[in-house]
């Protein structure tokens, strides 16, 4: 079996940060949500794996490299524009041959068990194995109709009147066939080739579609929402370390990482928290819930639930919360201490200053 992983598409959800650095190399507790994909994909027991990019292909390359890192083989594929899931498909169908794939979403986040469904449908090789789980707003997603026995009846995409609530995940297997079945559709409304339709004609044509329910933890990471709920998750698991420097009037609670080479000094870090390698942490409150990249610095700092990425700095913003700082920008205040709530950019410039009351 090989794997098709899907890194372009636009990230318009996660403009202006997308402008810059594609949303499947975002930082989540500490590790692009990239790489945790090929992690899951290598532990599919694949080694050859087809990479969807786009514009920001550079940056992934420079990153993932041959993929040698994770035990794969990674094949780079441009997609000049993001055409829509099924395009992909069609993107890759040399790539793919006739051989077995998963497809998986380069921006999903899932911990749990995707082998055994892996191994049923090698097994059993039915046209698609989808990947369901229960959602609450099934509007927002492509939705699978179950039958009993777990067959797909039908699958929808964002529809009003959703036929369940069995969201369609970001891990598919496909035999060839979807191959044939994207080459016969038409684009959206929205103009793309979308993956529920080719999946449709599979069903139309009355071959075999079924689906695993997923129960562990999944996250769509297109969203600052999302992104945030995915890092205090995969936060909450990490094991604490300190192998940086912390103070003697430093306080540490819950789980709290503290690279190499960061330096905590006269600050409460509350967990679960991590402080990137070669960080500076002085006079601050950070925490819970936030990832600091490598490389910066907060002075006089108070962070929760965000995610500050490499090379930021952060002095004197009391109240930074449910935010995501782009790599290397700049963040500096001495107003007096009110809540923000950020999005920014990779090299933002923030300056707050005091002024007079209005
Ligand atoms: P989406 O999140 O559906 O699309 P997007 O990245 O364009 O995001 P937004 O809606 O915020 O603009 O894409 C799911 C995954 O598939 C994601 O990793 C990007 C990837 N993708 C491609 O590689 N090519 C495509 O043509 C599309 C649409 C998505």
């Amino acid at each position: 079996m090989k794997a098709l992983v899907l890194a372009g598409g636009t990230g318009s959800r996660l403009h202006p940060l997308t402008f810059s650095l594609p949303k499947q190399l975002i930082p989540v507790a500490g590790r692009p949500v990239l790489e945790l994909c090929l992690e899951n994909v290598r532990e599919l027991g694949v080694r050859e794996v087809g990479l969807i990019v786009g514009e920001h292909a550079g940056q992934i390359a420079d990153v993932l490299g041959d993929g040698s890192r994770f035990g794969l083989r990674i094949t780079y594929l441009h997609q000049d524009r993001p055409a829509g899931l099924a395009h992909c498909v069609l993107l890759a169908s040399d790539f793919l041959g006739d051989e077995d794939f998963v497809m998986y979403l380069g921006d999903n986040v899932l911990v749990g068990d995707v082998t055994a469904a892996a191994e049923r449908f090698r097994a059993e090789r039915p046209a698609a194995r989808l990947m369901v789980a229960k959602v609450s707003q099934p509007s927002c997603y492509g939705v699978a109709e179950l039958d009993a026995d777990d067959a797909v009846l039908s699958v929808a995409e964002k529809a009003e009147k959703p036929p369940s609530d069995l969201a369609i995940i970001g891990v598919y297997f496909f035999t060839a066939a979807i191959i044939e079945a994207a080459r016969g559709i038409e684009p959206s409304a929205r103009g793309e080739l979308e993956i529920t339709d080719a999946i449709a004609a599979l069903i139309d044509a009355g071959l075999p579609v079924v689906a695993s329910r997923f129960s562990g933890m999944w996250k769509d990471t297109g969203t600052v929402e999302e992104l945030l709920e995915c890092n205090r998750s995969l936060l909450s698991e990490l094991p604490s370390r300190v192998d940086g420097e912390v103070d003697a009037e430093s306080v540490l609670r819950g789980t709290v990482v503290v690279e190499a080479g960061a330096s905590v000094v006269r600050s409460t870090i509350q967990g679960p928290a991590l402080i990137g390698a070669g960080s500076r942490v002085t006079d601050s409150r950070i925490g819970p819930s936030v990832s600091i990249g490598q490389d910066c610095v907060l002075t006089g700092a108070g962070v929760t639930d965000s995610i500050v990425m490499a090379g930021a700095t952060v002095r004197g913003l009391a109240e930074v919360t449910g935010s995501l700082i782009g790599r290397e920008s700049e963040l500096d205040s001495t107003s007096a201490p009110s809540t923000h709530r950020l999005l920014l950019g990779d090299r933002s410039r923030l300056g707050l200053t005091a002024g007079p009351a209005r």
